[in-house]
Formats: structure tokens, C-alpha cells, sequence
């Protein structure tokens, strides 16, 4: 039986992943974390913890796997306790860009840890395609436009960063360009446009414009079960896996 630890377990995300490890045969919640509804029960024989907490909790219960999803200066927090309590990790909270140099720290070799700002198969499938594109139409002009629901706190989404950074992978350094608003001319740069409304899952869409012609790669998430399935999936293969720092496409093979 894997035993998993969940931080965020209110949000839209931690709360569905603990009713996916409440269905799955293989695996047992054994505690969740939040800063909002504390003492309220998530699952059965679990009630919520306060985050402050994680540390005392996580060395009493001693989880195979922690799963967080939560803000960005919050996982820090929990990656840093989970370390600490020889706990592995999912993480799938996005805005960690200004902290990957001291994650990857961190964690080094002393747990195996999956992070992804994105854990669709689709998602990672479509960025593999965008790196295809890239090598054979980079010179185009490039532009990504992402949509979420209204609540969402980051933008643009780490989905739509990865987006660019697989592609300057292949093209090189390039300039970025956040929104457009009076005179700007088009260089070379990778355009980025972030949409909030309503209660969009998670679209997105790179365009490749040349003359006479445009591609357009897009991926549409219809529910979150598209990220909560892969979160589950990468918790089950975190377990055998060697100490260290991993992304999606070890845990899908690609
Ligand atoms: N990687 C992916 O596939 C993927 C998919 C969807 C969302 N996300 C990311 O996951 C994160 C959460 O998304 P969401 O839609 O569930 O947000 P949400 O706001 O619904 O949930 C976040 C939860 O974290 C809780 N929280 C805040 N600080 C905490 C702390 N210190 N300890 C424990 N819990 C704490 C909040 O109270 C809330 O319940 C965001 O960063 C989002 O961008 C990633």
C-alpha cells in the first residue's frame, strides 16, 4: 500500500487528487494539509491538519509520498519539510521558477521527487510537438496564448513558460514579450497572452505565423482529472525510482 500525504487538500486540485487516492486499491491517505477548513474531514479518518503542522505530522504518519498543490512560497515550505522527513514528492504547484535553483538543492539526492507544471499526458505530448515545430519553423513568428479559469493567482501559467523554454531550447535565446498594448513593432521575440475568466480548465495555443500560412498546436484541458491522473500516475512511479529530481516525461517514458 502507498501511503500519501496531501498539502492543499481544499484547493480545486488537492481536494480531487484525494478522492482519486480514495478510489485507487493501492493507495491510503494519511494525511492532508491546508491553511482553510482545519479539522474538517477530507476522506475518511482523515481530517485536515494545519500546514504549520507538517513537520510533527509528517514525521508521526511517515508517507511514502507527499503530493503538494498549492502557491509557490508554500511548496517551498513543504518540499523543504518533506526533505527533511525523508518523504518523496509530487509537486505539481506552478510559479517555482524563481526558486529552482534552490529546489533542485534541496531535494539533490536525498529523496526522488517528480515537479511538473503540467501533469496532462496531452500537455506533455504537445510540448514535444512544439520542440518538432520549432526545429523546422522557428524563424516564423511565434505566439502563445493561454486561457484559465478566473481564480487562477499566476500568469502567464507554467504550462505556457515551459511552452517557450522547450522551444528556445531548439531556437535558441529569445526575446519575450508579455502582452502588447500601443506602438510595438514585431522582432524575433515569442509573444505571451494570458486570458482569466469564467471557469476555463486550461487552454493553450501556440501559433507559427509565416507568409501565406499558419500552424496552430493547441491543447484544451476539459477537466482536472486531466492533471490529477497524472499527479497519481507520477506518485506510483516516484516510489521505485532513484533519488533525484525528475519531470513528466521520465514518469511517461518519452
Ligand atoms: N501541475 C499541474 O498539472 C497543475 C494543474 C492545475 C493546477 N496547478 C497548480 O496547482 C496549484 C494549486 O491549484 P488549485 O487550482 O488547486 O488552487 P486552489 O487555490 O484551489 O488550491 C490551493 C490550496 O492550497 C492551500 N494552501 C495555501 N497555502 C498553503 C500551505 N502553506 N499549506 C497547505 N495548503 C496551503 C489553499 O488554502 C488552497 O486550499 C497552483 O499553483 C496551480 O497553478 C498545477
Amino acid at each position: 500500500m502507498i501511503t500519501i500525504a496531501v498539502t492543499g487538500a481544499r484547493g480545486r486540485m488537492g481536494s480531487l487528487i484525494i478522492e482519486n487516492i480514495t478510489r485507487a486499491p493501492d493507495m491510503k491517505l494519511v494525511a492532508a494539509f491546508d491553511i482553510m477548513d482545519v479539522g474538517t474531514h477530507c476522506a475518511e479518518n482523515v481530517v485536515i491538519s494545519h500546514a504549520d503542522r507538517i513537520d510533527a505530522i509528517l514525521k508521526s504518519t511517515h508517507p511514502d509520498v507527499l503530493i503538494d498543490f498549492t502557491i509557490a512560497d508554500a511548496a517551498v515550505r513543504n518540499i523543504r519539510s518533506a526533505v527533511r522527513n525523508n518523504v518523496n514528492l509530487v509537486v505539481g504547484t506552478t510559479g517555482l521558477d524563481p526558486y529552482q535553483d534552490e529546489i533542485t538543492e534541496i531535494i539533490a539526492d536525498n529523496v526522488s521527487a517528480v515537479i511538473a507544471p503540467n501533469f496532462s499526458i496531452g500537455v506533455n505530448l504537445f510540448w514535444k510537438l512544439l520542440a518538432e515545430a520549432a526545429l523546422y519553423i522557428g524563424d516564423w513568428d511565434i505566439e502563445i496564448v493561454e486561457a484559465h479559469h478566473r481564480h487562477k493567482k499566476d500568469a502567464p501559467s507554467g504550462t505556457a513558460v515551459h511552452a517557450a523554454r522547450v522551444m528556445r531550447n531548439v531556437l535558441g535565446e529569445k526575446e519575450m514579450v508579455y502582452g502588447r498594448q500601443g506602438i510595438c513593432q514585431r522582432g524575433g521575440e515569442i509573444g505571451i497572452h494570458a486570458i482569466r475568466g469564467g471557469d476555463i480548465v486550461g487552454d493553450h495555443l501556440v501559433l507559427f505565423a509565416g507568409d501565406g500560412e499558419r500552424i496552430e498546436i493547441k491543447h484544451q484541458a476539459h477537466s482536472r482529472q486531466a492533471f490529477a491522473g497524472g499527479a497519481v500516475r507520477a506518485a506510483r512511479w516516484v516510489m521505485d525510482a532513484p533519488k533525484g529530481l525528475y519531470g513528466m516525461d521520465e514518469v511517461l517514458g518519452f
